[in-house]
C-alpha cells in the first residue's frame, strides 16, 4: 500500500484539486491512502474535513500550536499504514501525474526522487531569486553532508521511499528539508532520480521564509554533528587546535626550565604530535582504530612530519615568491597541512573502511 503524505499550511482549494489529480493518476492502479498533515491558521481544515467525509482513503491531522513542514511529514509517516511512502506539496507544484512512475520505480529502488536538475527536468516554477537560494542551499548541503553528494536535487519536497529504510531510525529534522534528513539518517542502498518540471503555483503563496533558510543551516549542523563521517574533519580540526595549545604550554615549561628555544620547540612539537595521535585514535577515528597501536602511531607521525614540510613549503613560497603577508601565508600553509594530514590519515592510518556509508 502507498501512503501519500501531504503537508498543508493555508492551502484551501489546492487540497481539493490535488486529490482530484491524484485520483486521476493512480485510482484503480494502486492501493493508496492520502494523509494531510495540516498546520493551517485559515479554514483549510474545512476543505480537509469535506474530503475525509467523501473518500475513505483520505485522512488528516490538524496540529495546533505547531508548525514546520518536516515535522509535519514525520507525523504523517507515523500515521501511515503503507509500506511505500510518497511525500509531496499540496500546491500542485509537484505534478501528481508522476506518481505511477515513482511508485513503479520504488519496487527496485529504496528512494525515488523526482529531480528539477536532470536533463528533461526544470525549476521554472521558482523565480530567479528562489533559484539562486535553492542552488546555494543545495551546494552547502553537499559540501557538508557526503550522502547528498550524488543526488542532483536533495532539497526538494517531492520523493518516494520504502518505509522500512527508516526502521529503528529516529528522525529529528529542523525546518523544511525532510528529504535531506532521510538521505542522511536512513538505511538504504539504491536511489533513483527521475526528471520533472517544478510547476508554478496557481493559488496561494509560498511559505518559504528567511527563518526557514536559517533553520536549514541549523539542520545541516545537527546532521553533521550526528554523522560520524561528516563530522570527522571538524573533530580533527578541533584536536589540531588542542595540539597547538598543548604545544605552547610545554614550550613555555621547557623554556622556563632553562632549555634553549630550538630544543624546547622540538620537544613540545613531539609531545603535541603524540597527544594528537592519541586523541585522533580514540576520538576522531574511534570507529576505525585497530589493535596495531605502533603501526598507527608510525603512520600518523610520518604523515604529520610531512605535513610540517608542506606547511613550510606553502608558507615560504607564498611569502617569498608572491609577497603574501607572513601571517596569512602561515594560515594558508596550516590549512594545506591540515587537509594533507586529514586525508592521508583517512586513506592510510585508519583506512579500514568497513562501513559502506
Ligand atoms: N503542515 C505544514 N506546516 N505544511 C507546511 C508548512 C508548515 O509549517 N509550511 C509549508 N507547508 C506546506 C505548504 O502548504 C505546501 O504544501 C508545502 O509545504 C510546500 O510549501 P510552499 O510554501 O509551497 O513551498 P515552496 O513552493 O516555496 O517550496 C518548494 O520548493 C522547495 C525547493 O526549493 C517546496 O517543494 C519545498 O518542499 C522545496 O524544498
Ligand atoms: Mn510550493
Amino acid at each position: 500500500m502507498v501512503s501519500i503524505i501531504i503537508p498543508t499550511f493555508n492551502e484551501k482549494i489546492n487540497v481539493i484539486k490535488i486529490v482530484d489529480r491524484i485520483k486521476t493518476a493512480i485510482d484503480n492502479i494502486y492501493d493508496y491512502e492520502i494523509i494531510f498533515v495540516d498546520d493551517s491558521s485559515d479554514n483549510t481544515i474545512e476543505y480537509l474535513e469535506k474530503l475525509k467525509n467523501m473518500y475513505k482513503n483520505i485522512k488528516y491531522s490538524h496540529r495546533t500550536g505547531e508548525r514546520g513542514l518536516a515535522t509535519a511529514v514525520v507525523s504523517g509517516i507515523d500515521m501511515s499504514r503503507g509500506d511505500i511512502i510518497v511525500v509531496m506539496d499540496s500546491d500542485l507544484q509537484h505534478p501528481p501525474e508522476l506518481l505511477p512512475e515513482m511508485i513503479k520505480n520504488i519496487e527496485e529502488y529504496d528512494i525515488v526522487i523526482p529531480s528539477r536538475h536532470l536533463t528533461g527536468g526544470d525549476e521554472d516554477g521558482l523565480n530567479i531569486f528562489r533559484k539562486i537560494i535553492s542552488h546555494t542551499a543545495s551546494a552547502i548541503g553537499k559540501l557538508f553532508l557526503k550522502k547528498l553528494r550524488n543526488i542532483s536535487d536533495p532539497t526538494g519536497g517531492f520523493f518516494a521511499f520504502k518505509k522500512k529504510i527508516l526502521d529503528g531510525i529516529v528522525l529529528s529534522p529542523v525546518g523544511w528539508k525532510i528529504l535531506m534528513e532521510i538521505l542522511v539518517r536512513g538505511k538504504y542502498s539504491k536511489v533513483k532520480e527521475i526528471p520533472y518540471k517544478f510547476e508554478k503555483r496557481d493559488y496561494g503563496n509560498s511559505k518559504m521564509s528567511f527563518i526557514e533558510q536559517i533553520n536549514y543551516l541549523k539542520h545541516i549542523f545537527r546532521l553533521v554533528k550526528d554523522s560520524v563521517d561528516d563530522r570527522r574533519i571538524f573533530v580533527f580540526a578541533i584536536v589540531g587546535c588542542l595540539g597547538v595549545i598543548v604545544n605552547m604550554i610545554f614550550y613555555n615549561i621547557f623554556v622556563f626550565c632553562g632549555f634553549n628555544i630550538s630544543i624546547s620547540g622540538t620537544f613540545s612539537a613531539v609531545i603535541a604530535m603524540i597527544g594528537n595521535f592519541i586523541l585522533n585514535r580514540n576520538i576522531t577515528w574511534k570507529d576505525k582504530k585497530t589493535e596495531k597501536f605502533f603501526a598507527e602511531a608510525f603512520k600518523f607521525l610520518t604523515i604529520s612530519s610531512c605535513g610540517i614540510i608542506i606547511n613550510i613549503i606553502i608558507l615560504s613560497s607564498l611569502h617569498y615568491k608572491l609577497k603574501v603577508n607572513y601571517n596569512v601565508a602561515n594560515l594558508i600553509g596550516i590549512c594545506g597541512a591540515v587537509l594533507w594530514n586529514y586525508n592521508l590519515n583517512r586513506l592510510w592510518t585508519w583506512k579500514n573502511n568497513l562501513r559502506s556509508f
